[in-house]
């Protein structure tokens, strides 16, 4: 069974209690926590204390994603926060294998999330360190954008790169996540899904919740 973590991003934010406690309800399995610092990404989102906050809602797994640069610097303080999953960019860490080891130390779940123009090469000698990969498939920054195709062909390379690795790391898909895409994207070896839009702009979580998991 696939993993649904609506990201909060398209949230209700003067509700954000009220929204985390709806998808929980409609059966979500972890929360996704989209951290932009308006430098590795052209926007500002949230940092360690909504993730503070969301912990003292939600009994569901915080799935922190950070597009942010020097994420080493913050790291420790997500952990702090209550993240469960950490995800950093490949682009943003010149000491990739040290970032990852360093969100392990914390006890949490370390991932690795790669732009649509960035090969999976970047990650190729770190694997063994990789409890996820997180697949972009919009440029990351907004919420409701188009799903790029070619991420298909990316994911499952990915799935290739990894069986022959010997790796469980999961395979995390965010941007465009919808009904329509689901299936093609989990038919392609992924098995955690990002919604934003799809989630929380539609008027019922747990019919849609459902819905995307049907067409999975
Ligand atoms: C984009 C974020 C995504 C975003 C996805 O930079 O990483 O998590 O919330 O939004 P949708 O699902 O609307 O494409
Ligand atoms: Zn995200």
């Amino acid at each position: 069974m696939g993993i649904i973590a609506p990201s909060i991003l398209s949230a209700d934010f003067t509700r954000l209690g009220e929204e985390l406690i709806n998808v929980e309800k409609a059966g979500a399995d972890w929360i996704h926590i989209d951290v932009m610092d308006g430098q590795f990404v052209p926007n500002i989102t949230y940092g360690p204390i909504i993730v503070e906050a969301c912990k003292r809602v939600s009994t569901l797994k915080l799935d922190v994603h950070l597009m942010i640069e020097t994420p080493d610097l913050m790291i420790p303080e997500f952990a702090r926060a209550g993240a469960d999953y950490i995800s950093v960019h490949a682009e943003a860490c010149p000491h990739l294998h040290r970032s990852l080891q360093l969100i392990r130390s914390l006890d949490v779940k370390a991932g690795v999330a790669l732009n649509p123009g960035t090969p999976l090469s970047s990650i190729e000698w770190i694997i063994d360190q990789l409890d996820f990969v997180l697949i972009m498939s919009v440029n990351p920054g907004f919420g409701g954008q188009n799903f790029i195709r070619s991420s298909i062909e990316k994911i499952s390379a990915l799935s290739r790169l990894l069986a022959e690795k010997n790796s469980s790391a999961i395979i995390q898909v965010d941007g465009g996540v919808n009904q329509k895409t689901i299936h093609e994207i989990h038919k392609a070896g992924a098995t955690s899904f990002v919604a934003g839009s799809a989630i929380f702009n539609t008027p019922d979580y747990r019919q849609t919740i459902q819905a995307l998991r049907q067409a999975m």
